[in-house]
């Protein structure tokens, strides 16, 4: 039976999807670097250095290691500099009441985020209390699409990860899910998520009563 829902951020929670890719964006122009919409999907999820490794498969010239740590930390200033102004009216909407169903309904709630940034995040958008457990970038090894942060999540409850659900926006991250042994609910459309078990437009439309059995 179902015990516990593990949220991704970024992209199911807070609205930060669109900054990431225009973070991106604003970086590989001005690195002269081909950017379109399919490289900035396949970006979603992928944790800031991966982000980056599939960013240069399209430059025409090779980078060094310390090139490339300049390249990720001015991405990451770009990002930093919109999320600073962050506060509730940037959580997507539905999102609060979505982790709230869970909650309400007796269940265990865990957030597992790719991004170094997300507890400035949680505390900006004021739902860190929302979560019995976190598990964010700077605690794990392996990146999504490895299973690591949804088992870490699903420990951090005290579950079994067939007693938790996971939600994602992204294909990474469903992969992860998956390969944790946990159910998928995708967010977003059916192109990028093919192989979610569940798919459901936008966090609004998640209702913990939907998953009960
Ligand atoms: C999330 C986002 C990705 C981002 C990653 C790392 O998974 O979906 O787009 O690259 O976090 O974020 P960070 O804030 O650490 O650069
Ligand atoms: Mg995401």
């Amino acid at each position: 039976t179902l015990k516990g829902v593990i949220f991704d951020l970024d992209g199911v929670i807070a609205d930060t999807a669109v900054v990431h890719h225009a973070a991106w964006k604003k970086l590989a122009s001005e690195a002269g670097i081909p950017f379109d919409d399919s490289v900035g999907e396949r970006l979603k999820g992928v944790d800031r250095r991966g982000s980056l490794d599939i960013l240069l498969e399209k430059s025409a010239r090779t980078y060094s290691e310390a090139e490339k740590e300049a390249l990720a930390t001015r991405k990451n200033t770009y990002y930093r500099e919109q999320i600073e102004r962050f506060g509730p009216q940037n959580l997507l909407p539905g999102a609060r009441k979505a982790i709230e169903s869970v909650r309400h309904a007796g269940m265990k709630t865990a957030l597992a985020s790719a991004s170094r940034n997300a507890s400035l995040l949680l505390e900006r958008l004021g739902i860190a209390d929302l979560f019995d457990y976190v598990v964010d970038a700077n605690h794990i090894g392996r990146a999504k699409p490895d299973p690591e942060i949804f088992l870490a999540a699903a420990r951090g409850l005290g579950l079994a990860p067939s007693e938790c659900l996971g939600v994602e926006d992204a294909a990474a991250g469903i992969a992860s899910i998956h390969s944790a042994g946990m159910k998928a609910v995708g967010i977003g459309h059916a192109q990028a998520l093919a192989g979610a078990d569940v798919l459901l437009p936008n966090v609004a439309a998640f209702d913990i009563s939907l998953f009960k059995t």
